[in-house]
């Protein structure tokens, strides 16, 4: 189990630093299901937190999918103060989550959630506020019991979410606390069929990667082995870096989807950052911070900072490689800066194995991922593409 998160270790806090080379303007147009709300530029994903009454729109009463784990409702925090912070984009406003919109605009549609703990972590978010609007039935469960599907019957809308949390082929033996009895063995050439196989069923695809790279594992490629990362218990084999075979994935992803001839939707979240303080998930580091960070104060990890440069950077050369089809059916949910500045929203000491400032409070800061998401969903780009904000072209 030492080798879970052990990566940590590594990281200096430094300060983050964000610099993006691409330009950041785009424009608004509505569709017509609502007036335009604001015209001109905004990065929707470069804000601050401001403070909200009106709190979540959900309860750890109203959901009941949210396992113990998550609900700081019920174990967490000693005051509720995570509760009533809002997203706020610099240059414009997003509206609350409408739950009956969304559910309108999925109508005999669906969404699969593919990914790791994080990406768990999201759907029952957006299966927590839906289900204000609808009691969702649970279709299929996984081999531990835990719903992977869901259908709306009014709206005949199916939601989803596929265990893939390295995305590639992998051969994984770890329990369900995450201690393994033996090595990872990743194969950096092959996509994972779990999803891979499940990706014409979907409308609309959220995928995302991130944490599981730092694991020990042994890499290979056309069959062969090629390297490993935290290798030194494996004697003769070489460090090959988590971050080039991060790197590998994501470029086999875009790929996959680019040359895929079923017309998905594929919102890729980028990587979600952890908040121990004094110390490493395993040393008794914690995250007790009761406030959010301002916009420029945030420290994050350099691995998280370096992961997220590795997913900008693959996701422009996807763009710019391919073109127009691409960014039609490719977009970029870049959550990572803003998830930055919420210390405050995690579980921290409520876990039951260990501190847990990794996942996200339900209700708490991932509600806003999805308020986000159904931004995006409103509105379009324009097509002239010069003036494309790359990472925040619309659906
Ligand atoms: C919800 O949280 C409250 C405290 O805020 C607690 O009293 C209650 O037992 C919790 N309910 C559930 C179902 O977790
Ligand atoms: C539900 O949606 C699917 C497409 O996802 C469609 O094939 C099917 O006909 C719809 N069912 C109803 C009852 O409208
Ligand atoms: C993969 O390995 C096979 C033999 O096992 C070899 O014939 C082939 O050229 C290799 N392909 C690449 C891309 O290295
Ligand atoms: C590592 O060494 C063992 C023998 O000590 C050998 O069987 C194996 O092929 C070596 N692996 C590599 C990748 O060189
Ligand atoms: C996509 O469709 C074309 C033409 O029908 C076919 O040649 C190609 O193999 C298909 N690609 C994939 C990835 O299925």
């Amino acid at each position: 189990m030492m080798h879970l998160l052990s990566f940590s270790l590594l990281f200096n806090v430094v300060s983050f630093h964000y610099v993006n080379t691409f330009s950041k303007r785009y424009t608004y147009v509505s569709f017509g299901i609502e007036p335009i709300q604001h015209s001109g530029n905004c990065d929707l994903f470069v804000g601050d937190w401001v403070p909200d009454p009106l709190g979540p729109v959900y309860s750890n009463e109203s959901c009941h999918v949210i396992i113990p784990g998550r609900n700081c409702m019920k174990n967490g925090s000693p005051d509720s103060g995570y509760l009533y912070w809002r997203w706020k984009p610099r240059d414009c406003e997003i509206p609350r989550f409408n739950g009956a919109r969304f559910l309108e605009m999925m109508r005999d549609k669906s969404w699969g959630f593919i990914g790791d703990s994080i990406a768990r972590n999201h759907v029952q978010s957006l299966f927590c506020i839906l289900s204000k609007v609808e009691a969702a039935d649970e279709v299929y469960y996984d081999e531990e019991d835990r719903p992977i599907r869901w259908y709306f019957p009014s709206y005949n809308f199916t939601l989803a979410v596929i265990w893939s949390p390295l995305l590639l082929k992998a051969a994984i033996s770890e329990d369900k606390h995450g201690v393994s009895s033996s090595d990872i063995q990743l194969h950096l050439d092959k996509l994972d069929e779990q999803w891979t196989h499940e990706y014409q069923n979907f409308n609309y695809v959220t995928i995302s990667g991130g944490k599981w790279f730092l694991k020990t594992a042994i890499y290979h490629y056309n069959d062969t082995i090629v390297g490993c990362h935290y290798c030194s218990s494996h004697g003769n084999l070489t460090e090959f870096g988590y971050d080039k075979a991060y790197r590998q994935a994501i470029k086999l992803v875009f790929n996959f989807i680019i040359k895929s001839n079923h017309s998905a939707v594929v919102l890729f979240r980028t990587t979600t950052p952890s908040h121990f303080e004094n110390g490493e998930w395993f040393s008794g580091g914690t995250c007790n911070r009761r406030m959010p960070y301002k916009e420029g104060e945030i420290r994050v990890d350099n691995v998280d900072s370096a992961m997220h440069d590795i997913e900008l950077e693959e996701f422009n050369i996807a763009i710019t490689t391919f073109g127009f089809k691409t960014r039609e059916k490719l977009k970029l949910l870049d959550t990572t800066q803003l998830s930055s500045l919420r210390p405050d929203g995690h579980p921290d000491n409520n876990a039951i194995v260990q501190n847990d400032c990794l996942h996200w409070c339900l209700p708490g800061p991932i509600d806003s991922w999805n308020d986000l998401i159904l931004e995006m969903l409103m509105h379009e780009c324009l097509t002239d593409i010069s003036r494309y904000m790359l990472r925040t072209c619309y659906i």
